[in-house]
């Protein structure tokens, strides 16, 4: 049995991974409980997960998960209360059962805005009663970012954005240390927050919110990122920059895929990738997780989106791009979940012959 990850980064950073409730059990659970510390769910936390209906919340999947991380004294990030992903259409729709963003009149627009973030209160309100005491950092909000930016503050034209402007971010992170107490650790989490001008887009609305006294205590950088992008000293500018304000940075979904974007042309079969690749990529997992150890990176948690090869949805999206066809490889362990050159890098040591 190889040594665990998570062992060789106990001084530094605890090591996660995003799971779906059947790998807690037979071979993923083995692997999450040697290499790993901490974990987050895949999907389970989400809003159309976990309110599906207006006050009508579902719970079992998600406890399931709490309750492994408490059993194997693992921390547990919570993924996540705010997101325009994932979310049932009824958080968006007024009192009749329109849409809110197509509201015209100003007055029943204000009246939707408020609405709108009562059912923000009332959500968070009940999963933070509910995980309180298990959870050690919460996504308060995900990806309020835009790629493109279409408004000044570069932020995402969501129907939280369109309904009530930046208000909805303010009021979560409000409402999250109103529940989760002063010891709930509250992150704004996001992808490309190494890439200009995104990661000054954060940048300006995490700074506005520190000067204006919102709770806020990091930064999740999910880290959907590729063989050579973006360069490890864009990803160190970005950690500096936000450990600047005070703020504590996180990993939070991290994956290396082998292919660009668009993922194509993409390997048919896991058994057609390139050795070469492997190989690659563990070099790229060397220079990230030495970048992750840096001091000034400030961070305290390196989560992967996954345990192992087998189970990625950067297949789904090598797939979507490729007529059905591509398979990705993205983690420290094969379809087989035997180790692969990553782990070997990341651990520091030769691959065994
Ligand atoms: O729940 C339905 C199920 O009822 C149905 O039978 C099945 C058929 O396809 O679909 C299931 O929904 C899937 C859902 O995951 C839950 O398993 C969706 O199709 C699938 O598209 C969805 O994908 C997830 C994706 O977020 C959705 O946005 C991925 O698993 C998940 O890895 C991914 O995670 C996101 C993070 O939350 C935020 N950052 C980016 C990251 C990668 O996209």
């Amino acid at each position: 049995e190889v040594a665990p990850m998570d062992e060789r980064y106990e001084d530094s950073f605890k090591i996660g991974a995003a799971v779906e409730p059947y790998q807690l059990e037979g071979i993923h659970g083995d692997i999450l409980k040697h290499h790993y510390n901490s974990l987050v769910a895949e999907n389970v936390m989400k809003p159309e997960a976990i309110q599906p209906v207006e006050g009508e919340f579902n719970w079992e999947e998600a406890d399931k998960i709490a309750a492994f991380a408490n059993e194997n004294d693992m921390e547990l990030r919570f993924h996540t209360l705010i997101w325009h992903s994932q979310t049932p259409a009824w958080f968006f729709e007024d009192e009749e059962g329109n849409p809110m963003v197509e509201e015209t009149d100003p007055e029943r627009q204000e009246a939707n805005k408020e609405l709108l973030l009562e059912r923000l209160d009332s959500h968070i309100k009940a999963v933070m009663e509910r995980y309180k005491d298990d959870v050690d950092a919460w996504d308060v909000v995900n990806e309020a970012i835009a790629d493109e930016a279409s408004n000044e503050e570069g932020l995402r034209e969501s129907e939280w954005y369109q309904v009530t402007g930046t208000d909805y971010i303010k009021e979560a992170f409000e409402a999250a240390r109103k529940y989760g107490g002063e010891d709930a650790k509250l992150f704004i989490n996001d992808y490309n927050t190494e890439i200009e001008p995104k990661r000054d887009h954060l940048y300006n609305l995490v700074e506005e919110m520190v000067d204006e006294g919102v709770p806020i205590d990091g930064v999740g950088h999910q880290s959907h990122i590729q063989l050579d992008w973006p360069s490890i000293e864009e990803s160190r500018e970005s950690f500096e920059m936000f450990a600047g304000l005070g703020l504590e940075n996180q990993v939070t979904e991290l994956d290396v895929s082998l292919y660009g974007y668009p993922p194509e042309p993409a390997y048919p079969t896991y058994e057609e990738i390139p050795d070469s690749l492997f190989e690659t990529q563990a070099e790229r997992y060397d220079q990230l997780f030495a970048l992750y150890e840096e001091q000034d990176a400030d961070l305290s948690s390196v989560t992967f989106w996954g345990i192992a090869d087998d189970h990625t949805w950067l297949n789904d999206r090598a797939e979507e791009f490729n007529d059905g066809i591509g398979k990705d490889a993205p983690f420290a362990f094969d379809t087989e979940y035997n180790v692969k050159p990553a782990y070997w890098s990341m651990m520091d040591d030769e691959v065994p012959t």
